[in-house]
């Protein structure tokens, strides 16, 4: 798609009909969610995939979120188990991401899943996302719609800012309400947590009646640890936990503090804070800006997911 005018949609019903028709013919479209701003493609199309890791330069182990209507087309795709289904039951439609061995003969395209035998599936409960799988009518595979390794994208600004003319079209829903991506949790041995995300692993452990296994953020084994520690990645450095800023640097601020040349919750509140997060970041990272000090976030709630993003975001850069 490089090179072609990449439309802008709003999310009306035409809007979203003309989305819906662009995904079944093959083409990449990003369309909102509660979370961030999905990459979508047809699932079953090698074409449709190869567009997302193309527009994004994903690398090709990196294997992607398939977004369905409801639980019965995930349990379509995907052997839930007992426990995949009762956090389903509890968090579906909502921003929360399974892992599961996946079914023979889904048709879903070898490359979302990267050699992988497992599959990661979500409903979301975006009404914009979820009027566009509806009238899509199949399974969409869809990661942030950043350039790979970028701060993942809460408006269609965003998404024009890092894609513009590498897709087909932008479905434009508006900011998203979280701010954060899901929860990744595996259920193929034991429930793990993959990633930390919008819904706090305290939630889910008081659905599930047990603690959850913690993994390997995100990706597991066989890739290189420096090549995804460093993620979620503005062009300017990344200092956290700071409590004054130094020559060169601008203040994210959290709660009340003074100076601050942004602040992601005047008040402290967890919410605020991830819903500004990463377009803050994205705010910030300008020209004459060499490193972003963060104040320190609290690590409960909500506030585990937002540090995870930016101890990512601080990471070395590969
Ligand atoms: O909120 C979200 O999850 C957003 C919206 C668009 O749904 N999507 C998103 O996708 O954050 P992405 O691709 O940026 O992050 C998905 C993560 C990746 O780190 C990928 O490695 C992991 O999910 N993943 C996907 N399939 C997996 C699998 N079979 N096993 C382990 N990790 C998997
Ligand atoms: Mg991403």
């Amino acid at each position: 798609m490089t090179g072609t005018a990449t439309e802008h949609l709003d999310a009306d019903p035409q809007g979203i009909a003309r989305a819906a028709a662009l995904l079944r013919a093959g083409a990449n479209v990003a369309f909102p969610t509660e979370t961030v701003y999905g990459l979508g493609g047809d699932a079953r199309s090698e074409s449709a995939v190869a567009g997302i890791y193309a527009a994004k330069g994903r690398p090709a182990h990196n294997p992607l979120i398939v977004h369905v209507a409801d639980i019965a087309a995930a349990e379509a795709l995907v052997d839930l188990g007992d426990e995949g289904r009762d956090l389903a039951q509890a968090f579906w439609p909502g921003p929360l991401t399974i892992v599961a061995p996946m079914r023979p003969g889904t048709g879903i395209a070898a490359a979302v899943a990267a050699g992988k035998d497992t599959l990661a599936v979500r409903v979301p409960v975006h009404p914009v996302a979820r009027a566009v799988l509806a009238s899509c009518g199949r399974p969409v595979a869809a990661p942030s719609a950043n350039r790979s390794g970028r701060v993942s994208p809460t408006s269609a600004a965003h998404v024009r800012a890092d894609l513009d003319g590498r897709i087909a079209a932008v479905l434009d829903g508006g900011p998203c309400d979280v701010g954060l991506e899901s929860t990744i949790l595996a259920v193929n041995t034991g429930v793990r947590l993959l990633r930390p995300g919008a819904i706090p692993a305290g939630a889910i452990e008081a659905a599930l009646g047990k603690p959850l296994l913690r993994g390997p953020a995100e990706m597991s084994a066989p890739v290189a640890p420096g090549l995804l520690a460093s993620h979620y990645a503005p062009r300017a450095a990344v200092r956290l936990n700071a409590e004054t800023t130094r020559p060169g640097e601008v203040l994210l601020g959290f709660g009340p503090v003074p100076g601050s040349a942004a602040n992601l919750s005047a008040s402290g509140d967890l919410h605020e804070a991830a819903r500004n997060l990463f377009s803050l970041l994205r705010e910030l990272d300008r020209p004459g800006v060499d490193v972003i000090a963060v104040s320190p976030i609290p690590q409960t709630g909500l506030g585990a997911a937002i540090n995870d993003r930016l101890r990512r975001a601080a990471a070395p850069r590969g």
